[in-house]
């Protein structure tokens, strides 16, 4: 199974923070951004990846990021021109698809709870048909949201409704099977001229080939669009942290514990950094995190 990380956009609305920087670069807490999609791939073990970003932006990722070798992973990278739908990561990436499973995270989401990897691994199992994940939220106006009947059955997704029939919004976190591509490119820009992602599942749920995995108390998901949002994220990630001596979005970690490297490995990453990160990757390494 292939994985995508969406990270372009212009993010207007954090300016003028990101005016001349990516906003999935920017930090939550200790790590950049990027590090929390990044792991939740690495977690569904996933280890062929596309970084998908703007013009501008693409070097700063491969900066950071490299080919992948150090996190046992593989990184391509691939350039948005334009903001032209989340949908749209699928027609760009269709050569690195290659006609084989995908799984797409918005490189703005962040994910965290004891069941993740459990739904993770669930949905990358599954062979044919599509999975999302719905989450509770206060604010499901702002999200695609998933309408259901009586039984709880799934019988609408709207994007962004005035009137949500429910508040489970749907995650920045997708897993489609190898019809993806075709039913990407048969799908038509919205009014405001971008491949819809709901408008893709629409379609694998006319299809009847459409799971939501609902992800509800005991798991976290955030977003970061807004200034309130991104200090809210990178105040959970620390408290949490703090609490635990665990870390939370640790490519480094999750390499290493999925065994996508060894411990030498490990070792000498940890060496690069003269932080509190880096004893944390050496204590990780010595059995002690
Ligand atoms: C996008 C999707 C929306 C989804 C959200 C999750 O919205 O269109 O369906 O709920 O991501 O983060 P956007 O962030 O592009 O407004």
């Amino acid at each position: 199974m292939k994985g995508i990380i969406l990270a372009g956009g212009k993010a207007t609305r954090l300016y003028p923070i990101t005016k001349s920087i990516s906003k999935q670069l920017l930090p939550i807490y200790d790590k950049p951004m990027i590090y929390y999609p990044l792991s939740v791939l690495m977690l569904a073990g996933i280890k062929d990846i596309l970084v998908i970003s703007t013009p501008e932006a693409l070097g700063s990722f491969k900066a950071l990021l490299g080919d992948g070798k150090d996190f046992g992973v593989k990184i391509s990278y691939a350039i948005q021109p334009k903001p032209g739908g989340i949908g749209q990561a699928f027609v760009i990436g269709e050569e690195f698809i290659a006609g084989q499973k995908v799984c797409l995270i918005l490189g703005d989401n962040l994910f965290y709870g004891d069941r993740l990897s459990a739904a993770l691994q669930k949905a990358s199992r599954k062979k044919e048909g599509a999975t999302i994940f719905g989450y509770p939220v206060n604010n499901p106006k702002e999200y695609g949201v998933i309408g259901l009947d009586s039984k709880n059955k799934v019988i609408s997704i709207e994007e962004k409704p005035k009137k949500p029939k429910s508040k489970w919004a749907v995650t920045g976190l997708y897993f489609y099977d190898k019809n993806i591509v075709k039913i990407a490119k048969s799908v038509k820009p919205s009014k405001r001229g971008e491949v819809e992602i709901t408008d893709i599942n629409k379609v694998y749920l006319r299809q009847k080939k459409l799971d939501v995995q609902f992800l509800g108390r005991g798991c976290a998901w955030l977003d970061t669009g807004t200034y309130e949002s991104l200090i809210e994220a990178s105040i959970f990630i620390k408290t949490i942290q703090e609490r635990q001596g665990l870390k939370i979005g640790c490519i480094e970690e999750v390499a290493y514990r999925m065994g996508f490297i060894s411990k030498k490995q490990l070792e000498k990453l940890a060496q690069g950094f003269k932080t509190e990160y880096g004893l944390y990757l050496k204590k990780v390494a010595n059995g002690d995190g």
